[in-house]
């Protein structure tokens, strides 16, 4: 594969300081040679300009950051299509969790009925209205369903990005009633710890796969390391326990990489400041290995 990597060190849309150096952590976890190892050709398109948070007043809204969280994930979305179009395939490095909003406006211009798999423990669902926080990485989803505030909802001009029916939640466990309410409204398949539990990542990954295989002619990735239990990913912003492990999610990366259905894949909320000896971006690359033909024998 013909790979662009797109770090975003984007640390706005939350208020834990050091997920803006996600890139440089996942970059030195060696992230490009890794994957050029596996064969792949790679493009280091280094880091898009966030502003800096020292340098952003914030405005009268309840979502903190919005001018320059929606200003930033524009240059993402403008980058992600470009790639789109050279015929690459997009990585971005995260960076908090917003800069799916972005992300995903570049992507979805390039597909009909794009899937998406949102790997998290958090539904990410959230408006200006039901957050709890005002922040805005507890918001993309919701965005990106067309769900929003308009200045985020309308980068590059046009909504929804995505459908309802074509996203499926991974590893939930940490649900706003607000996000609750949006689930059953929209009908959001979601597979939280109590399905993963019982049915086990195979049967989850099998009926995953099959569900977005029929409907969509392009699926992304977005894996939140927060997905992860802390144990295996301690370096994020907002961890909570009971996670997907770090075997279930190499098998879950496996599963993905064997349905050749992936056409774009980020991997967001490393936060080496809050991490163990970059524990967590080292496992970031682990899982992107698995993602991109990793193999044993
Ligand atoms: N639901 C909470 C909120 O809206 C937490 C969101 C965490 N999101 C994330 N991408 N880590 O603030
Ligand atoms: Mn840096
Ligand atoms: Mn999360
Ligand atoms: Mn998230």
């Amino acid at each position: 594969k013909r790979i662009s990597v797109i770090g975003v060190p984007m640390d706005l849309g939350q208020m834990r300081r050091g997920v803006d150096m996600g890139p440089s952590a996942i970059r030195y976890a060696g992230v490009i040679e890794h994957l050029e190892h596996l064969g792949h050709i790679i493009e280091d398109l280094g880091d898009i300009q966030i502003t800096p948070a020292e340098r952003v007043h914030t405005a009268e809204t309840n979502l903190r950051n919005l001018e320059a969280v929606a200003d930033g994930n524009t240059k993402l979305a403008d980058i992600v299509n470009n790639v789109i179009s050279n015929g690459d395939f997009p990585l971005i490095l995260g960076g908090d969790h917003s800069i799916a909003i972005g992300t995903l406006a570049g992507v979805s211009q390039h597909y009909k009925n794009l899937g998406v798999i949102w790997y998290d423990a958090h539904g990410d669902l959230n408006t200006g209205e039901t957050s709890p926080s005002g922040n805005i990485h507890g918001m993309p989803l919701a965005v990106s369903l067309g769900i929003g505030h308009p200045t985020l909802v309308n980068i590059h001009g046009y909504a929804p990005k995505v459908k309802p029916q074509n996203i499926v939640i991974i590893g939930a466990r940490s649900l706003d009633d607000g996000e609750c309410r949006l689930i059953k409204e929209k009908g959001i398949r979601v597979y939280t710890m109590h399905e993963i539990d019982r049915l086990g990542m195979t049967k989850i990954m099998e009926e995953t796969i099959q569900y977005l295989k029929e409907k969509t002619d392009g699926v992304h990735l977005s894996l939140d390391l927060d997905g992860l239990d802390p144990s295996d990913a301690p370096g994020v912003g907002t961890p909570v326990i009971g996670g997907l492990s770090y075997r279930e999610s190499h098998l879950a990366m496996e599963m993905l990489e064997e349905s050749e259905m992936i056409t774009s894949a980020e991997f967001v909320e490393v936060n080496p400041i809050l991490d163990e000896r970059n524990k967590t971006a080292t496992v970031a690359v682990a899982l992107m290995c698995s993602l991109f033909g990793e193999k044993l024998l």
